[in-house]
């Protein structure tokens, strides 16, 4: 099959200097660039650190490392323009549409702190030309507002500037390889849509568990905290994708009307029931392998009081016919035992058990596994082989990394190129976003009584989570 592929365009990175555009997205543009699928096309870099356009190319070469391809790199590394100045002055921007061609399109990408995508959009308005403006798109990063309130605004602010379909908003969880295999998994196959409800699925597990700590991001961390940054857009992202209705055409608007409904399907979960629903942890200092790993509240002295939490588990139910009765537990956190992301779908047992005399659990379930070793796994009861009738759990496994050659690893390349191309399949929509924080806001308004529970550092999570399971369910080892 032909890669997909876009030419003539201009790309404008505001924060280029910053880390994601160093991490990410500088390496996803090189390796498009290297695998052909963008050409004749420029990187127009805006930040405040003064740098002329050699010293500029010099510390995006930083960001690179493939040796093999030290030619290639030169090349690349010639489309690279920079304009210095702040995003809150005009004389950059006036600087910026300099070097724009109002006749060629430009990908304005916010590597910003959301404080400044007002300022920035704003700008653009006021500054380019309205014939450029209709011609371009914005790709913004998360968060993506701190509340419904904020969404909204955010939201009408864009649009005073552009169309939805200019608009595209990043949630990197829907690039990567397994959270779009969901998809096929459910629609491309028949065998699962029977069981795929509420008569035969006992429960749903998403787990978003991160090893490191704040990793350097207090100030940001602190104003958020996990409902806010990882609830509200990766794991609603994923649970829409696991429980959607079938789109009636595989097209972007109508995948996203089907995500939508489900969102606005979340049970809002009630002020006396929010305890039996809801734990919330900080971590703790702890000594891991002989090295002491400091506890959240004592990483900077701003945090000396801090209350937000760091980690948080959840029951919610989903009221539609499909799902209702079904709880979905959440769950995210970070300074846990190690990197792990999953979604684990528990089926019942079967009605009548016929092997009394075996201590194996009977309930089937399907893992999609995200990170790491990504794939997707299916645990079923097998005999084991010999005399005796014993019975033992198997899985079933497929692994990317078993089964292709060529794998794609990074999720930024996808979803680059997808904006580039005009495709916002894998981007949330404003309704999507406006959903999502209706039903976290209102737990935010709810929560406050809620006590944070202390877990350890590099351990598993409070141990105060066995509260909200029902009956015979348990969550999974992380
Ligand atoms: N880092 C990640 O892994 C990650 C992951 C997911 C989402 N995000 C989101 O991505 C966005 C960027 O994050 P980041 O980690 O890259 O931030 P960062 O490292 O703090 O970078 C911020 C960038 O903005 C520039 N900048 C700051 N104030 C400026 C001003 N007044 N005028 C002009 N330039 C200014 C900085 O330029 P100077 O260097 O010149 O000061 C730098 O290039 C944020 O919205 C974040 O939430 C980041």
């Amino acid at each position: 099959m032909k890669e997909k592929s876009v030419s003539n365009f201009d790309i404008v990175i505001f924060g280029v200097t910053g880390n994601l555009s160093r991490k990410k997205l500088i390496p996803s543009l090189f390796n498009l660039f290297k695998n052909k699928c963008i050409s004749n096309f420029r990187v127009i870099g805006f930040s405040r650190k003064i740098f002329t356009d050699k010293e500029f190319r010099l510390y995006i070469k930083d960001s690179l490392w493939q040796e093999e391809t030290d030619s290639l790199i030169e090349i690349f590394l010639n489309f690279f323009i920079y304009v210095f100045g702040d995003f809150n002055e005009k004389e950059p921007y006036e600087k910026l549409f300099k070097f724009l061609d109002k006749n060629r399109e430009t990908v304005y990408y916010l590597s910003t702190s959301p404080t400044f995508y007002g300022p920035i959009i704003n700008h653009l308005k006021k500054y380019s030309l309205s014939e450029r403006l209709t011609l371009s798109k914005i790709v913004l990063e998360k968060p993506f507002g701190s509340s419904l309130e904020t969404a909204k605004k955010l939201n009408s602010l864009l649009y005073s500037a552009f169309r939805e379909d200019q608009i595209y908003r990043i949630d990197h969880y829907l690039g990567k390889e397994t959270v779009q295999n969901i998809f096929t998994f459910r629609f491309g196959n028949s065998i699962f849509e029977n069981v795929w409800n509420n008569r035969y699925v006992d429960f749903v597990q998403i787990t978003v568990a991160e090893e490191l700590g704040l990793d350097g991001r207090a100030e940001y961390y602190d104003s958020v905290g996990a409902l806010k940054d990882m609830v509200q857009n990766h794991i609603l992202q994923l649970l829409s994708l696991v429980a959607m209705e079938s789109p009636i055409k595989f097209d972007s608007e109508f995948i996203h009307d089907e995500k939508v409904k489900v969102l606005k399907s979340l049970r809002k979960i009630s002020k006396e029931d929010i305890k039996n629903c809801i734990v919330k942890g900080q971590y703790i200092g702890s000594q891991i392998q002989g090295v002491f790993k400091k506890g959240y509240r004592d990483e900077t002295e701003s945090l000396v009081n801090s209350s937000t939490e760091t980690y948080l588990a959840m029951k919610v139910f989903i009221n539609n016919w499909r799902w209702s009765g079904v709880p979905f537990y959440l769950r995210t956190g970070k300074g846990l035992a190690r990197k792990f992301s999953e979604i684990y779908i528990q089926f019942k047992k079967p009605s009548f058990t016929l092997f009394s005399n075996s201590s194996v659990d009977f309930s089937n379930a399907l893992i999609f596994r995200i990170q790491p070793r990504d794939g997707i796994e299916i645990k079923f009861n097998t005999k084991k082989p010999g005399y005796n009738y014993e019975i033992q759990t198997a899985n079933m496994e497929f692994s990317y990394h078993g089964t292709y050659k060529r794998l794609f690893d990074e999720a930024y390349e996808r979803l680059l190129l997808d904006a580039f191309l005009g495709d916002g399949t894998l981007y949330a929509t404003s309704d999507e976003i406006e959903s999502s924080w209706e039903f976290v806001s209102d737990i935010a308004n709810k929560w406050a009584d809620i006590e944070i529970c202390n877990y350890f550092y590099g351990s598993e999570g409070p141990k105060e989570i066995d509260s909200i399971l029902e009956k015979d369910h348990f969550w999974r080892k992380i």
